[in-house]
C-alpha cells in the first residue's frame, strides 16, 4: 500500500495511531439525497449501475468530490452476491430489494451454489481497481463491503425487507442443520468476496450486519456468530482492517467486540463512551450520530456533533460516522457542513 494512503486520516484512526483531526465520511454518502446520484440513477436500473464498473466509479467519486470526506466506499449494495448463489435480485423503486426466488425449504438450502466471486462479481472487483487507482493519489482511501451473513439470510429467506423475521428464525430454530449449513455458504462466499475487494485495491472492508439487532443475545452467540467471527477473521487475512458494523447491538456488544474486528461500529442508541468501555484495549471505533439530525436544524446537528466528539475526545481511534445510513431528503448542505465541523472541532488542540 503507498505511504500517503498508509498514513491517511482514516487508516491512521482504524490503528489507533493519533491523527491530526477526526477521519469522516457517512453510510450511504452516495445516494439520493444527491442531485448528481439522482441524474446518473435515472438512466439505468440499479442492478445495471452496480454491474456498470464507469457507472459505479462516477457514483463512488461524486461525494468524494462534494464533500470533505476522509474515504470513499464503494458503490454497489449487500445483495448482489445472492445472484451467483442462483437467487434472482431485482431493486424496485418505492419498494426495495426483491428476491423473486426466495428460500422456503431445506431443499433450497442445499440448492444455493456458492462459486468463485472472480467469476459472479468481476464488475465489483473492476469497479475497485478504477476507483482506487483514481483515489490512491489523492491520499483516500476505498472501503469495500459485504453484508453478513445473517442480514443475507434474512433477504434470501424473506424474499426482501421484513419486519418480524418470522420465516428467517423460522428456518433457524426448526431446521438448525440447514441453518447451520446456510450459513456456511455465506461465510465461504463473503469471505472469498472480501478478500478479493483487498486484492483488487480496498484499502479497508466493513461488514454490514444491519438486521442482527433483530435477535436475543443468546441467538445471536447460537445462530450467527461463529459464521459472522470466520468472516471477519478471513477477511483480516487480507492485511486490510475490517469494520463490523451492526443496528441494534448495544446489549451484545461484548460477544460483538470479541469476534476481533479492527473496528467495531455502533448506532445511536448507545452513548460512544458506553459503547467503547466494552471494546477490546485495541480496537477502533466508528459513529454514531442519528441520520435524523442531518434533517435537523444546524444548531441541533452541531450541537450533537459536538457531543459525539466530546464523548470520543482523549484517546485516538474514532472515525466519525452515523449511526446508520443517510437518508433520501437529507439536505446536501448539512452533509458538507458536517464534515467541515467534525474536521474543524477535532483539529488537534480545538476540542476542549
Ligand atoms: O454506503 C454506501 O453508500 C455504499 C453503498 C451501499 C448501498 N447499500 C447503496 C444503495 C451500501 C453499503 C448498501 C448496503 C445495504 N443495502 C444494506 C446494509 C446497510 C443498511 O443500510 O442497513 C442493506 C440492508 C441494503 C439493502 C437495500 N438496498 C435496501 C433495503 C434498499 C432499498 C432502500 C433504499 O434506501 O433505497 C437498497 C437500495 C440501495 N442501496 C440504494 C442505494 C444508494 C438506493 C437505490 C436507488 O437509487 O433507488
Amino acid at each position: 500500500m503507498s505511504n500517503n494512503l498508509k498514513n491517511s486520516r482514516f487508516l491512521k484512526a482504524l490503528r489507533r495511531e493519533a491523527t491530526d483531526a477526526t477521519p469522516v465520511w457517512f453510510m450511504r454518502q452516495a445516494g439520493r439525497y444527491m442531485p448528481e446520484y439522482r441524474e446518473l440513477r435515472a438512466k439505468t436500473t440499479m442492478l445495471g449501475a452496480i454491474q456498470d464498473p464507469d457507472i459505479a466509479t462516477e457514483i463512488t467519486l461524486q461525494p468524494i468530490n462534494a464533500f470533505n470526506l476522509d474515504a470513499a466506499i464503494l458503490f454497489n449494495d449487500i445483495l448482489p452476491p445472492l445472484i451467483g448463489m442462483g437467487l434472482s435480485l431485482d431493486f424496485q423503486g418505492g419498494v426495495g430489494p426483491v428476491i423473486h426466488n426466495p428460500i422456503t425449504s431445506v431443499k433450497d438450502v442445499d440448492r444455493l451454489a456458492t462459486p468463485p466471486t472472480r467469476e459472479t462479481l468481476g464488475y465489483t472487483f473492476k469497479a475497485i481497481e478504477q476507483i482506487s487507482a483514481e483515489l490512491t493519489p489523492r491520499g483516500i482511501p476505498l472501503i469495500g463491503f459485504v453484508g453478513s451473513p445473517f442480514t443475507l439470510a434474512s433477504y434470501a429467506i424473506e424474499g426482501g425487507g421484513s419486519k418480524n423475521y418470522e420465516r428467517t428464525k423460522g428456518l433457524m430454530y426448526s431446521e438448525p442443520a440447514a441453518w447451520k449449513r446456510l450459513m456456511t455458504k455465506f461465510e465461504v462466499i463473503l469471505s472469498d468476496y472480501l478478500q478479493e475487494q483487498a486484492k483488487a485495491g480496498a484499502s479497508a472492508l466493513q461488514i454490514f450486519d444491519s438486521w442482527a439487532g433483530a435477535l436475543s443475545p443468546s441467538d445471536y452467540l447460537r445462530f450467527v456468530y461463529p459464521y459472522t467471527k470466520n468472516v471477519i477473521q478471513n477477511a483480516k487475512k487480507s492485511g486490510v482492517p475490517v469494520i463490523y458494523f451492526a443496528t441494534g447491538t448495544s446489549t451484545m456488544l461484548t460477544q460483538i467486540a470479541s469476534m476481533g474486528s479492527d473496528v467495531v461500529g455502533v448506532d445511536w442508541r448507545i452513548s460512544l463512551g458506553d459503547a467503547w468501555a466494552q471494546l477490546q484495549p485495541d480496537q477502533a471505533i466508528q459513529g454514531n450520530l442519528d441520520p435524523l439530525l442531518l434533517k435537523a436544524p444546524w444548531r441541533e446537528l452541531s450541537f450533537q456533533a459536538e457531543r459525539v466528539l466530546q464523548e470520543a475526545a482523549g484517546r485516538p481511534g474514532h472515525v466519525f460516522n452515523l449511526g446508520h445510513g443517510i437518508l433520501p431528503g437529507t439536505p446536501v448542505d448539512n452533509v458538507a457542513r458536517l464534515a467541515d465541523f467534525v474536521h474543524e472541532k477535532t483539529q488537534t488542540g480545538a476540542l476542549v
